[in-house]
């Protein structure tokens, strides 16, 4: 696979084989792999939390619990614009539209939709589960640094034949997670993955989302 072939055929993954494990050797050559990515001063500012099994488990149960009971918790951080415009609103409305529409899934439908979001509390069935924290000491750089680990982590993984889904999903619920992971105080968790082999059979995994052509988000400066 090169490089172009595993950017290109990335895509987030949301139903996995719970049956095929994941060695922690696999994990390790992945992150290993991943921690190449570029960073400021080279500072790395990245630390992963895996989770298999009764760790995995103990991380469903008391999300799955709180998202159930309507508890919608706060991010330490705001991935989004507080206050939501055009393009992105669009963009946004578009990507939710496309999935739910070819799950079948009316957004109306309450019960559909919880049906539904709860699974990222099931890691999409992965084996194995990743958390980045970040010092919440580190300022905005390392979260530009952080961004490229991501990716290269989504990268590698589809080079050892695995597939991933970043999920922004647990940040609401950090104070049951984070004590979960055994994580300090001094961290801050930035997202978690689901990572696995994908259900090749799954709806959910056909959904290919757009992209903007190069021509709409760049400028050529000449003279
Ligand atoms: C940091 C980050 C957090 C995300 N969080 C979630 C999430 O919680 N649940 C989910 O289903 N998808 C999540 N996604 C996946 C995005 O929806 C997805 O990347 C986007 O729609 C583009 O689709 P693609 O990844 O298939 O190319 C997240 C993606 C990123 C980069």
């Amino acid at each position: 696979m090169n490089v172009t072939e595993a950017i290109e055929g990335r895509q987030s993954i949301r139903a996995f084989d719970p049956d095929r494990q994941v060695t922690a050797d696999v994990v390790t050559s992945i992150l290993t792999t991943a921690g190449r990515a570029p960073s400021g001063s080279n500072i790395q500012p990245w630390h992963v939390y895996v989770v298999t099994e009764t760790a995995k488990d103990r991380i469903t149960q008391a999300c799955t619990a709180r998202y159930l009971a309507g508890d919608e918790g706060q991010s330490e951080y705001h991935y989004y614009p507080q206050a939501w415009r055009q393009p992105y609103i669009g963009r946004r409305r578009q990507t939710g539209f496309g999935l739910y529409g070819l799950l079948g899934i009316d957004k109306a439908d309450a019960a559909a939709v919880q049906g539904y979001r709860v699974t990222n509390y099931q890691f999409f069935g992965a084996p194995v589960g990743l958390f980045f924290t970040i010092d919440r000491d580190m300022e905005l750089g390392s979260w530009l640094d952080y961004g490229m680990f991501l990716q290269s982590v989504m990268l590698s993984a589809r080079d050892a034949g695995l597939e991933t889904c970043a999920q922004a999903a647990f940040c609401p619920y950090y104070d049951s997670v984070m004590p979960l992971l055994g994580a300090p105080e001094e961290q801050m968790l930035v997202c978690g993955m689901s990572l696995g082999h994908p259900l090749g059979e799954a709806l959910v995994n056909g959904y290919r989302t757009e992209r903007l052509d190069a021509e709409a988000f760049t400028t050529f400066v000449s003279a």
